[in-house]
C-alpha cells in the first residue's frame, strides 16, 4: 500500500521539477513587453479587484507576485485539460510556449520575496504544518514551481483545494495533500494563507492598451 500511494506523488514531483527546470532556463528568453501586448484581454478578469468567477462563484486568482514559472505550468495545465475551466482552457489553448512565458512574466511582475523568519501575523492552524515545506512558512513558494499562496483570495484557495479533492484539477502531489484535509481544515488554511504578507496582488488594469508599461 505504501509503495503504491507514494510512487505517484514522487513521480509527479520529478516531472514538476524537470518541467520547472525547462521553464527557468527558458525564462531568460521571455519578453514581458510582448506579454503586455498579448495580455490585455487577461486584465478584463485578472486586472479587476475582487472580480469573480460565476457558477461556481469565487474570486479570480491574483497573479501579481506569483512565480512566473508556476504560471507557465498553470497555463499548460489549462491547455492540456489537467485543470478544467472553460474560459481558461479557451484562453490558454491559442498560446504557444513562448506566448505563455511572455504572458506570465508580464502578469507576475516582480515575484513576492519571502520574509522568512518574520513572525506570522496570524496563528497558523495545525493543518498548515505540512503545507509550509513547499508553500513556505510565510506562504511564498520555496521554489519557483510551487505557487505562492500569501495574500491569495481565501475563496480561490478553497476552490482549488476542493477541485484537487474532486479530481477537477489533476495533480498527484496536491491531490494527496488536499485529500487529507477535512472541510474545516480547508477553511482554516485558506484564511491563514490569504492573510499572509508580503502578499500577491491584482494588476491594475491600464485605461488603454497603449498606456505606459508598469
Ligand atoms: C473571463 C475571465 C478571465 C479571463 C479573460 C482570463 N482569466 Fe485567467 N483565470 C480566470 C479564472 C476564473 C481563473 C481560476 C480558474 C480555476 O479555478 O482554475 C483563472 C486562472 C488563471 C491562472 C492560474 C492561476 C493560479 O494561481 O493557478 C492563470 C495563470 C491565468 N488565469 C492566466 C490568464 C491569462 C494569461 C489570461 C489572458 C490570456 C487570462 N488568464 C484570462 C479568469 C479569467
Ligand atoms: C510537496 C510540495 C507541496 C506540499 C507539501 C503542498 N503543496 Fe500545495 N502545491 C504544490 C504544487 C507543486 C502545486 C501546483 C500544482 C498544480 O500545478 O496544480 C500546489 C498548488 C497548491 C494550490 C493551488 C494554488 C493556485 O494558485 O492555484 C493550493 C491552494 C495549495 N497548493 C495548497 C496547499 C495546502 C493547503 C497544503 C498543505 C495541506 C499544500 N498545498 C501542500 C506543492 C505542495
Amino acid at each position: 500500500m505504501s509503495v503504491r500511494s507514494w510512487s505517484y506523488p514522487v513521480l509527479a514531483l520529478l516531472v514538476l521539477v524537470s518541467g520547472g527546470f525547462a521553464a527557468s532556463t527558458a525564462q531568460a528568453e521571455g519578453n514581458a513587453a510582448q506579454g503586455k501586448l498579448l495580455g490585455y484581454t487577461c486584465l478584463g478578469c485578472h486586472g479587476v479587484d475582487n472580480y469573480r468567477n460565476a457558477y461556481p462563484n469565487y474570486s479570480v486568482p491574483k497573479l501579481v507576485g506569483q512565480h512566473p514559472e508556476y504560471l507557465v505550468i498553470a497555463l499548460n495545465a489549462y491547455k492540456s485539460g489537467e485543470r478544467s475551466h472553460g474560459t481558461m482552457h479557451a484562453q490558454a489553448s491559442s498560446y504557444s510556449d513562448q506566448d505563455m512565458l511572455d504572458l506570465s512574466l508580464y502578469l507576475a511582475g516582480e515575484p513576492v520575496k519571502s520574509a522568512a523568519g518574520a513572525k506570522p501575523a496570524v496563528t497558523p492552524p495545525a493543518a498548515v504544518a505540512t503545507c509550509s515545506a513547499c508553500h513556505g512558512t510565510d506562504g511564498v513558494g520555496i521554489v519557483n514551481i510551487y505557487p505562492t499562496l500569501a495574500g491569495q483570495h481565501a475563496d480561490y484557495i478553497e476552490q482549488a483545494l476542493n477541485d484537487y479533492r474532486a479530481g477537477r484539477r489533476r495533480n498527484a502531489v496536491m491531490g494527496a495533500f488536499a485529500a487529507a484535509l477535512k472541510p474545516a481544515d480547508i477553511k482554516a488554511v485558506a484564511l491563514y494563507f490569504s492573510q499572509q504578507k508580503p502578499a500577491l496582488q491584482t494588476l491594475a488594469r491600464p485605461t488603454s492598451r497603449y498606456s505606459a508599461a508598469k
